[in-house]
Order: C-alpha cells, then structure tokens, then sequence
C-alpha cells in the first residue's frame, strides 16, 4: 500500500516521482535564512475557485464535470479519472474542528494504533501530555516492575516499557533512563488506525488485532459522504480508517490502498488543517499525475477505477500565506492554545475504508 517515501538517487525515474520532486518542500540556503523553494502551482487544479466559479454560472474547465445527483453540495468529477469525486468544502468549519480534536486526542488512543507503537508500545494520552510538557521515560526492565505490564505488541518477559513523566527518571543504578519529550512525539505522530487494524509488516488487515469499532459519528459522516460514488441500492460500512497527520515537510509518497476486498466502494477521505497539493496519477508511475489543492473541509472519494490508481501528497502549506486556515484559527481562538498552535503547521486527513 503505502510506496517508500521518496528516496533521492531515483527521485525522478517516473512520471509520478517526476511529479512529487515538483511540488516537494525545498530549501534554498539563502544568504541569511533557509527559505522555501519557490514552486510553480500554475498547473494545480483549484476545485476551490472552479466551484465558486460554478456557483456564478460560470461553465467548468474542460475535462471537469458536475456529477448529477441529489447530494447537498456540488460533486465535481475528472473525465481522466473515472470514479474519483471531489466534494469542496464538504465539512463545516465546526466539523472540522471537531475532527482535528478528535484526531489528536481520542483517535491515537490505544487499541488504535499509531507509527509509535513499534518502537514505544501503547501510548496513552499523547496530545495532553504534550501539553504539559511531559516526557516519555523508558522504565526498569519488567522483572523489576510487577510483571503483569504488557506494553508491545512483541512483548516479552523483559520488553521495555514507556510512561510519561514529568521530569526525567533514573534506574536504580542512577543512570538517566532513555526518554523522548511527549512534544517531540506528537511532532512525529505520522498515522493512527481507527477500527479494523492494518498490519503494515505483512501490508493487510489483522482482523485479530484487538480493535474499537469506527465511532458511530464518523460513520454516519462518512456514510453519508460516500453516497455520490457507491453503486446503487448498496450501502457503505466503515470498518477501518487511517488518521494521516503532515507537519511541515511530510509528505505521502506515491501508493495504492489495494487492501480492501470491494474496490466498488469508495476511499472517503477528509481533508483538515493546512492546504495540501494531491497527486493522482494513473495505474502504474509512469503516468503524469494531475495536482489539485486539498483544503480543510474539502472531501474526496476514491471508487472503481480511481482505486487502481497511484496517488500521494507531496506537499502541504505550513505557512500563513498558503496555509488558508484563518476561519480554522478562529475556531480554534476559543479553545485550548494547543490546538491552534498544532493546527497552524499541520495537516490531518481521515480516510475512511470498506473492507470486506
Ligand atoms: C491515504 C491517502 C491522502 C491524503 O492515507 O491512503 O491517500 O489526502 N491519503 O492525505
Ligand atoms: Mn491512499
């Protein structure tokens, strides 16, 4: 499913690699300060301003056209790629802050899994402990400890075990334990899994791994969102889902999500924070992709043959000018400062899957 992140000898060998070495975040040393590389976003599809467009009766750019259906919003869809849709501003700025929210604090919370997990174990309550500036400790190996702990996946008898603290500890031995700022893993939080678990190892789902089921809200959202692609009279069921989340920087190399059995039902994927560039090629790298903006609020669906296609983010927008989150912001002004500050250099998407 998800390709290797772009390495840098054969960065250009595709049409697709070609594609993501454009639009990637590059710095110029410059005299002074590093500053972002210039990047011409001439050629990027802006379903902000086509819509809008729209709305004042304005004819669509060739090769876009609206899908007849009685959704309550616009459904663009792309002639080259059949099966793909993309709904803008599909959430309400309330919506979405509730799904950042949701993102950040109860979606990384174990069983659900994150990129952490290989290393750390289970990881409670990452985004508060972040906020208090705690860190994580590696503690006394487990036959000190009351043996009951189990904290890996992998765990055995002396597998090591994390906790956050709030200052660093010492062994009996006094030598400081190994420990990492809960600041420092929220920055390199990368994914966490909501409902049926993927096992990245063996790239499939582990039906066995324990798991929560998706939580009825984003259910009944994504079931919603999902209508304008599923096949008539058929119902979508969320049972898995993947939180992406880019800082500045991160990027999403170029990949299939070809784990799931139905490729009929749709990826429904929820954009939030920072605006993002998406690339969405065709069925091998060769083909060039085409770019488009993903703002906070916009939704796409992925079905049919737009499954079979290879598609990434290689780039988000951290910085004030492109990010376009000033109503986000506003949102936000009222709640805790964490939020708004994770949320003015970050990206989270949440793509909901079928699986069986
Ligand atoms: C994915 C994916 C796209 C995005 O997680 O499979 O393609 O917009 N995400 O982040
Ligand atoms: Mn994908």
């Amino acid at each position: 499913m998800y390709g290797s992140e772009t390495g840098t000898e054969d960065v250009e060998r595709t049409a697709f690699r070609k594609a993501e070495k454009k639009y990637k975040l590059y710095y110029d040393n410059g005299r002074k300060k590093k500053q972002p590389r210039p990047v011409d976003l001439s050629e990027v599809l802006d379903f902000k301003s086509i819509s809008e467009r729209y709305a004042q009766n304005a004819e669509l750019p060739a090769g876009i056209s609206k899908l007849q259906c009685d959704f309550d919003r616009p459904v663009f869809c792309l002639e080259s790629h059949p099966g793909f849709y993309f709904i803008p501003g599909a959430l309400t700025i309330e919506e979405q802050c509730q799904w950042i929210k949701d993102s950040l604090t109860s979606f990384p919370q174990p069983p659900n899994r994150t990129n952490h997990n290989v290393i750390y174990g289970p990881i409670e309550d990452l985004f508060v402990s972040a906020k208090q500036g705690k860190v994580l400790v590696e503690e006394e190996p487990s036959h000190q400890r009351n043996g009951t702990d189990s904290n890996n996946d992998q765990s055995t008898a002396t597998a090591p075990s994390w906790k956050f603290s709030d200052v660093q500890s010492f062994s009996s031995r006094g030598e400081a334990c190994k420990s990492v700022p809960a600041s420092v893993l929220l920055r390199k939080l990368r994914w966490s899994t909501l409902g049926l678990q993927f096992d990245w190892s063996k790239r499939s789902y582990n039906v066995s791994l324990p798991h929560n089921k998706i939580p009825d809200d984003l259910c009944q959202l994504s079931t919603k969102l999902a209508t304008p692609a599923m096949p008539s009279g058929e119902d979508f069921q969320p049972e898995a889902a993947i939180v992406n989340y880019f800082g500045q920087g991160d990027m999403l190399g170029g990949h299939l999500d070809d784990m799931e059995k139905d490729w009929s039902k749709p990826i429904v994927s929820m954009s939030l924070g920072c605006k993002a560039i998406f690339l969405i090629g065709g069925n091998s790298r060769e083909h060039t992709p085409l770019a488009m903006f993903l703002r906070s609020g916009d939704v796409i669906l992925m079905a049919g043959a737009a499954r079979e296609c290879f598609h990434g983010v290689p780039r988000i927008f951290a910085d004030k000018e492109h990010a376009e989150i000033s109503e986000l912001e506003l949102q936000f002004s009222d709640e805790d400062d964490s939020f708004l500050e994770y949320v003015r250099t970050s990206r989270v998407n949440i793509n909901i899957r079928q699986v069986f």
